[in-house]
């Protein structure tokens, strides 16, 4: 099942995709990851693992729309049948989202509709949370505001900073990525009508 990843920095969820479908439990090809930075970390862990890997930089382009086209062309010769969205931190144009609807997934860390945007983590303590978590969503043209897929949650206690948080986030994340991408490699998942379902059944 060809996916495509696009990342901007670290790639640890990129990580957990490699490795579960190393280990078996995913199983997905992942032809190309792309990052709009050359020095993305998550750019070594592709080639340690043999993907082919690009560094497309969104300050050689004029445009948004531009940089958007040219991403596309990039991505469409692999062919995907998903294009995951780890970490990638641009904001995508409405003709991009619209190429890929129905077949682009997100993380985002928060337990959306909470918390769109950046900073989540010190804005979740800031408010007072209880409780702080993770989104797997579609993505659509508006941003962070993609159907749900799935999402876990953490409780907030006493002490946490952001960056505590982050890594309780971060390892939750690291579940849930490769499951959500599982279930769309199989089938199961699916956007209509800019719902998700799941074996049929709305998210
Ligand atoms: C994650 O926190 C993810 O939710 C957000 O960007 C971060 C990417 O982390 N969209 P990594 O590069 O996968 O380690």
């Amino acid at each position: 099942f060809p996916v495509v990843v696009l990342i901007s920095g670290s790639g640890s969820n990129l990580q957990a995709l490699i490795d579960q479908s190393l280990q078996g439990n995913l199983d997905i090809e992942i032809k190309a990851v792309i990052s709009n930075k050359a020095s993305a970390y998550g750019l070594e862990r592709a080639q340690k693992a043999g993907i082919p890997t690009h560094a497309l930089s969104h300050k050689d382009f004029e445009s948004r729309e531009a940089f958007d086209t040219e991403l596309a062309g990039l991505i469409d010769h692999y062919q995907p049948k998903l294009v995951v969205l780890a970490g990638f931190m641009r904001i995508l144009t409405e003709t991009f989202t619209r190429r890929y609807e129905g077949r682009m997934l997100n993380i985002h860390p928060s337990l959306l509709p909470k918390f769109k945007g950046l900073d989540t983590h010190q804005r979740a303590i800031d408010a007072n949370e209880a409780e702080h978590g993770v989104s797997v969503h579609f993505v659509t043209a508006e941003l962070d505001a993609g159907s749900v897929v799935l999402q876990a949650s953490t409780l907030i206690e006493a002490g946490d900073t952001a960056d505590k948080l982050a890594q309780k986030v971060h390892a939750l994340e690291h579940i849930i990525y490769p499951l959500s991408v599982k279930w769309f490699s199989c089938g199961r998942l699916e956007l209509k009508d800019g719902l998700a379902y799941l074996d049929g059944k709305p998210l």
